[in-house]
């Protein structure tokens, strides 16, 4: 068999290979707290499952639009107007199988060789291994610059050139749990006007987890942007949708056809019946993600004071999602030895900081989607191992 070339440059996200190495020690036995995966650990909200069940009674079996049923795209623009108040036409709005497609298709589109993409690094592992699988150049943003890793608008626009084609944000971060604030998002949206050519991919999976009552500062704030402007977001996060496969976008006006086409030559469409649990989960009530909130509140408490209670572990307070980054140079281990002692030793499944780039060597992400009882044990366990 002759494969591809191209599947070399295709990477992965290894939180999936550490959960398989956690189940198999499970299976011999031994017990692990999984502080691998980025998944709220609750159940979905009821009125979403109930209205899956009720489209499903009532029929709801077959294909349906590849852009998603226009109730749903429509319940997205709904949902915008009452979090951003923007108005934003639902001819825009794409339903996807998950958050993920939407990275998938953006870079794809923008992404050949001689193109460069700017990417956070660290970041979600998928964007860099998209861009390199496209041929496109991956152009990291050190995030590790600002010790609360904040997003650096300055930096990010000093590395646009002529052949710069798009910029992928995430705010919230995953691994980092670092928020940046609307100010800073203004500047860059501000200095993106230098560079008309160049898009922006927002992923803002993490939008609704957010601490300390402060807001989501969206691109959609940037309406001279919409242009080129892709937002990523879903229901996997908000709303402990994970599994369903869910997620949505808005795409610039003219791009809504080559992705309706890459949609149409992949997936078809998305599953008609979770659509309608989908418009449930927007337009009902929050108090599952209000009670989420509370939960994760507490945990980042709990995990922020416990890690830097540790010697030789040094965490910022994250500011969003529910991941806590520690740089753990100070045990004398880099992030690969530390987390591979804490699977192997204190049976705790974390994931190491170079699974999300290059430059995270002495950081491990801890994700606090697990009850109080576990990370409180999962700490003790890492001051045992370390003592
Ligand atoms: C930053 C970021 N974007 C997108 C996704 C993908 O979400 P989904 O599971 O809906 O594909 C994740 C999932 O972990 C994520 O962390």
């Amino acid at each position: 068999m002759k494969l591809a070339k191209n599947l070399e440059k295709l990477g992965t996200e290894s939180a999936f290979k550490i959960l398989a190495e956690a189940k198999k020690l499970e299976a011999d036995g031994k017990k692990i707290i999984h502080l691998s995966l980025g998944q709220p650990d609750f159940k979905s909200p009821k009125h979403a499952v109930d209205a899956t069940k009720k489209a499903l009674d009532e029929g709801h079996h077959g294909y349906v639009l590849p852009n998603g049923i226009i109730e749903c795209r429509e319940a997205v623009t709904r949902k915008i107007k009452k979090l951003y108040n923007k108005e934003i036409d639902p001819e825009r709005v794409i339903i996807m199988p998950g958050g993920k497609p939407t990275m998938y298709y953006a870079i794809t589109l923008f992404g050949e060789p001689g193109a460069e993409i700017i990417y956070p690094d660290p970041g979600f592992p998928i964007y860099e291994s998209m861009i390199n699988y496209t041929g496109a150049k991956a152009v990291p943003i050190n995030m590790l610059e600002n010790k609360d890793f904040s997003i650096n608008p300055e930096k990010i626009l000093s590395l646009i050139n002529e052949n710069t084609r798009l910029i992928i944000l995430n705010n919230p971060n995953n691994p980092t749990g670092a928020f940046t604030e609307k100010n800073k998002i203004d500047q860059l949206a501000e200095g993106l006007k230098k560079f008309p050519n160049v898009a922006i991919l927002s992923d803002e999976i993490y939008s609704r987890q957010i601490f300390d009552e402060k807001k989501m500062p969206t691109f959609f704030n940037y309406p001279h942007l919409y242009d080129r402007l892709i937002v990523l977001d879903g229901w996997s996060k908000a709303y402990s949708m994970t599994g369903w496969r869910l997620g949505w976008s808005v795409w610039p006006e003219n791009l809504v056809e080559h992705v309706i086409k890459f949609c149409v030559n992949n997936h078809s469409c998305v599953n008609a019946a979770i659509q309608y649990g989908a418009i449930a989960a927007l337009d009902g009530p929050d108090d599952s993600l209000n009670f989420m909130m509370e939960k994760f509140t507490k945990r980042r408490k709990l995990i922020f004071d416990g890690l830097n209670s540790i010697k030789g572990i040094d965490c910022s307070l994250p500011g969003g999602a529910f991941y806590a980054f520690p740089n753990v140079k100070g045990t004398g281990m880099d992030g690969k030895e530390f987390a591979k002692k804490c699977l192997h030793e204190a049976g705790v499944a974390i994931v190491p900081g170079t699974s999300f780039g290059k430059k995270a060597i002495d950081y491990v992400r801890f994700s606090f989607a697990a009850s109080q009882d576990n990370i409180s044990k999962a700490l003790e366990n890492i001051k045992k191992m370390l003592s």
